[in-house]
């Protein structure tokens, strides 16, 4: 699934990488994204999720996931009449087929000039490394689309029946009120806490780092870590540390070397991911996995960057679509291919002779090639040679 935009430009480069790692596979194209919206009204068209439904493994590129408002008038004729509302076709494919682990790996490449820790400790020898793998709740939270503006009579009233609203927002005209709620089921928070437990007893990672705010949030948060000292229990050698989003964003900056395995709700496991993806090199670098009992999709965190898709040569960093095509490896058992493409990987950031605009630091503009940047097929090819 390619997707929109620079989706279509990294998602054939890491299917070559694969090629060249000796995995053999038959790839069948499945429609998603914008593109398909305008076309079709629908972003995630029903026989993409026939092809998922019989294949069980995707490889996905990028959706753009908030067009601007004049792009209304992309639409395909007789299709804007029906006031047609775009949502991002990922989330919906994460629900649909109950995608509810999300699991994000942020390692330190050695030698890559974005690696933080190193630029803060610009004369030190020794280079702290970073190895967090965060799992992110994916189905629910703020992400459950339960949501109202202008609430009706019925929401309204029910509202109502709750002291701290009468006390906070009681008095508010409904029209001025827009609500969010934040659902967690217990079914898929000891999912999602199981998952990192499981992790971090399989891979020797020493801490799971519960990542919510329960002294605030307390019965969504609340929850989430009541639960968490009660699997904690089934691991002896695992430490579980509770850390409140908004200190953990401070530590992460801090002394990021000291965690290990991360777990936290949606929206929670979303902002702490993109957290430790800037120290690692930013989104050129974070791979992702969504995984349900059935299905997994695999999947590199950053967007669909429009405004490099139309570049003669495509400039962006494709290594984070090519971790998302090892995480689907390792996902069928082909770990040896997995080790081999992260192995060559690592040799070319460390080596410093081909890198992308992102890793010399520039603006991303079309003159970066001149300048000396390798192109996204450059560091393609680079790895396959490794
Ligand atoms: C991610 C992205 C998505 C999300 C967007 C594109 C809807 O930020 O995969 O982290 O919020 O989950
Ligand atoms: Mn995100």
């Amino acid at each position: 699934m390619p997707g929109d935009g620079i989706g279509k430009t990294v998602l054939p480069e890491a299917i070559r990488v694969l090629e060249a790692a000796g995995f053999e596979a038959d790839y069948v194209e499945g429609d998603i994204g914008w593109e398909f919206w305008c076309k079709e009204g629908n972003p995630l068209p029903e026989r993409t999720i026939k092809l998922l439904e019989e294949h069980k493994v995707g490889l996905f590129g990028a959706i753009t996931s908030k067009p601007k408002e004049e792009a209304f008038n992309e639409l395909s004729p007789g299709l804007k009449e029906k006031g047609l509302v775009y949502s991002s076709p990922i989330v919906g494919l994460r629900q649909h087929f109950n995608l509810d682990i999300c699991m994000r790996p942020c390692h330190t490449y050695k030698g890559n000039p974005l690696n933080f820790i190193r630029r803060g400790k610009e004369n030190s020898v020794e280079e702290p490394e970073v190895d967090v793998v965060i799992f992110r709740q994916n189905t629910e939270g703020l992400y459950g689309g339960v949501e109202w503006s202008n609430p009706d009579d019925k929401v309204y009233d029910a509202l109502m029946t709750h002291p701290k609203f009468v006390k906070n927002f009681g008095s508010v005209p409904r029209n001025e009120l827009s609500v969010s709620t934040r659902i967690f089921t217990k079914k898929a928070t000891e999912r999602i806490l199981r998952a990192a437990f499981a992790h971090a007893a399989k891979y020797g990672y020493k801490s799971v780092t519960l990542c919510e705010k329960p002294n605030v949030i307390r019965e969504t948060s609340g929850m989430m870590y009541k639960m968490a000292k009660e699997i904690q229990q089934e691991y002896a050698g695992i430490a579980l540390w509770n850390t409140n989003i908004d200190a953990q964003m401070m530590w992460l900056t801090k002394n990021p070397e000291d965690y290990g395995v991360i777990v936290a709700g949606n929206m929670f496991g979303d902002i702490v991911s993109d957290g430790f993806a800037g120290l690692i090199g930013g989104l050129g670098f974070a791979c992702s996995a969504n995984m349900g009992d059935e299905v997994a999709v695999f999947e590199p965190t950053h967007g669909s960057a429009p405004k490099y898709a139309d570049y003669d040569v495509s400039i962006v960093n494709p290594i984070a679509m090519i971790e998302s095509a090892c995480m689907m490896l390792d996902h069928l058992g082909e770990n040896d291919k997995a080790i081999k493409i992260r192995e060559a990987i690592a040799e070319v950031v460390a080596e410093g002779k081909v890198r992308t605009y992102d890793m010399m630091k520039m603006a991303g503009r079309p003159d970066v090639i001149e300048k000396g940047a390798a192109s996204t097929q450059q560091m393609a090819d680079a790895i396959i040679e490794k």
